[in-house]
Order: C-alpha cells, then structure tokens, then sequence
C-alpha cells in the first residue's frame, strides 16, 4: 500500500509503547486512527493527546481476547470513518519467567492477548477490507521471541513463535486479494511491556511473583533493565509504516540479533544432517 494518507488505520494496545508510536506515526502519514486498548484512562489520554494536535483520531475500548469486543471495534471503526485498511494486531503481554511462577493461568492469559488476540483482529476486519475492495495491510506485532527462544518466558514465546508462523500463512491467503501481511519482530524497546500485569484481568487469577534470588527473578530484573535501554517505539513504527508501503513482509528493529539467530537455525541444521546420518545408517 504506497499511499497511507486518508487511509484508516486501526491499532490494538494503542494506548501505550509501540502501538501508540504506530498512531502516532500513521496521523503524522495522513490516516485515520482509531486506536484500541483495554486500558480506560490511558486510551483516553492518548486519544486526547492526539487529538489535541488536529489529527483524526478516535478510541475503542477493546479486549483483543473477546472477540465480540473486536468485532464491535471493527463496526466502530468503520462507522467512523466509513472503511478500514490498516490493521496492527499489537497488544500483548508480558507474562513473567521461570517455570515456578508460570501458572495454567498465565499460560492461558498470554496465549489469549498475544495469539488469540491477533486471530480475533483478522477475523473481525478481514470481511470489513475485503469489502471495500481498495485493498489493506494487516501487521502482526510478535517479537525476536518469535524468531529465537530461551530466556524461560515460554508462553511469550510460544505466542510469537504462532504470530510469526500464522503471519507467514496470512500473507500468502492474502497476496492475491491485494492485502499485505507484516510481522513485526523487535528486541527490546522502550515501553510498559515489563508492566503487563497492570492489565491482567481477574479471571486469569493473580499473578505469581518469582521467589527472590530465584532464576525467574533474575531473569525478570535483567529484562526490566534491557527494556528500559531499549529503543524509541517511535524508530519501530517508522520501519512498521515503510514496510506497509513496501509490502514486506518481516520487520526486525535489532540487527544485532543477526548472531543469535543463525546460531539457533545453524543448531537445527547441524540436528537434521545428524539425524539424516543416522537415518543413514538405519537403512
Ligand atoms: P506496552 O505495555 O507499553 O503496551 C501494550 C498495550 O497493550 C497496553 O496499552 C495494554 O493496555 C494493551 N493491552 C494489554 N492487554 C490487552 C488486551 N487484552 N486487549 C487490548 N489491549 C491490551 O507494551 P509494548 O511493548 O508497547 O507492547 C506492544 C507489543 O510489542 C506487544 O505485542 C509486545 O509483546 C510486543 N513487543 C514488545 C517488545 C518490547 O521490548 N517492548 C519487544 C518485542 C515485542
């Protein structure tokens, strides 16, 4: 999609970090934003605070896991602003670390906001792009933990290794209908992320705070740190939106993650000639 200007673009978790920089970033391209967030107060004030810079900017308030909650954000967008053609399916959750603190809850919560959610997004405005027949993007927020593991955040990263693999699928249902598909993977950036739990809700039980001194705990306060040396959401978005108008499919912010990435797909290939070895030696 080249032209972005008098383009609606609707942003899920757009009350804070990367998806606030992203309608931030699409106001300042020319579109209508409607940003969509659990979180009341904070929708509100970055609504208003967009606002008050003459952009067209509205809010939904919205639970990615309810998909009720995004097909109403679907219709509210589009009574709006008349057709959506921009969709980022980008809140997401944190989750905690250490195999001891992660409950079946946890588990359950992760996976509803960072998978579920981005499914319930494609569900709820794919009818409504498709309509319109002027074509759209959809962009997937998922992570480095989409693309190499470790770290003992297992639901995190089961949830972007899905958004990573389901995005790759997407983009080729969707390149004859004329609709883009991009997955974002950043490393770290500066946002609330590490704050996740401020959004958990009730249903999903209370969270468990890793023992101190335990490895979860470590693990917890090194990433807080890295987070917070992060980079500025505001560099993500502006690669998000070049990638929309180019239509790429994957976006990494961290080149410097270039190193541990080969070393996990260099691992699997050294595991599949051994196995192709063995099974060699079988026959
Ligand atoms: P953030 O915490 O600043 O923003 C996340 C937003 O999602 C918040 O406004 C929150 O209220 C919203 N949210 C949470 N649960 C929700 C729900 N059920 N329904 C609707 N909205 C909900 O964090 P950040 O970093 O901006 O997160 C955005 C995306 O970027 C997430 O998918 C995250 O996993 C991903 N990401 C973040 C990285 C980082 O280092 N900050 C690195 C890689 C990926």
């Amino acid at each position: 999609m080249r032209d972005i200007a008098g383009k609606t673009a609707f942003v899920t978790g757009g009350a804070s970090g990367i998806g606030l920089a992203l309608g931030r970033a699409f106001a300042a391209a020319g579109a209508n934003v409607m940003l969509a967030d659990i979180e009341t107060g904070a929708l509100t004030e970055a609504v208003d605070a967009l606002a008050s810079t003459g952009v067209t900017v509205r809010g939904v308030i919205c639970d990615v896991t309810d998909p009720a909650d995004m097909e109403h954000a679907a219709q509210a967008t589009c009574d709006a602003f008349g057709k959506v053609h921009i969709v980022c399916n980008n809140a997401g959750v944190g989750g905690g670390s250490g195999i001891e603190a992660i409950s079946l809850e946890t588990w359950r919560w992760v996976l509803d906001v960072n998978l579920m959610g981005v499914v319930h997004g494609v569900s709820a405005f794919l009818p409504h792009i498709m309509a319109h027949g002027e074509g759209g993007h959809i962009v997937n927020t998922a992570s480095m933990a989409g693309i190499i593991s470790g770290f003992g955040f297992s639901p995190y990263t089961a949830s972007k290794f899905a958004v990573v693999a389901m995005s790759e699928g997407l983009a080729l249902d969707l390149a004859p209908r004329g609709i883009g598909v991009t997955v974002l993977c950043p490393g770290y950036v500066r946002t609330r992320i590490t704050e996740s739990q401020r959004n958990r809700p009730q249903r999903y039980g209370p969270a468990r705070i890793p023992a101190a001194g335990s490895r979860g705990s470590a693990i917890a306060s090194d990433v807080a740190a890295m987070v917070q040396a992060g980079i500025n959401p505001a560099a993500v978005a502006s690669q998000v939106l070049d990638a929309i108008r180019e239509d790429r499919l994957y976006v990494f912010t961290h080149p410097e993650m270039r190193a541990e990435t080969e070393q996990r797909f260099a691992t699997i290939l050294r595991a599949m000639d051994e196995s192709a070895t063995k099974a060699g030696e079988i026959q």
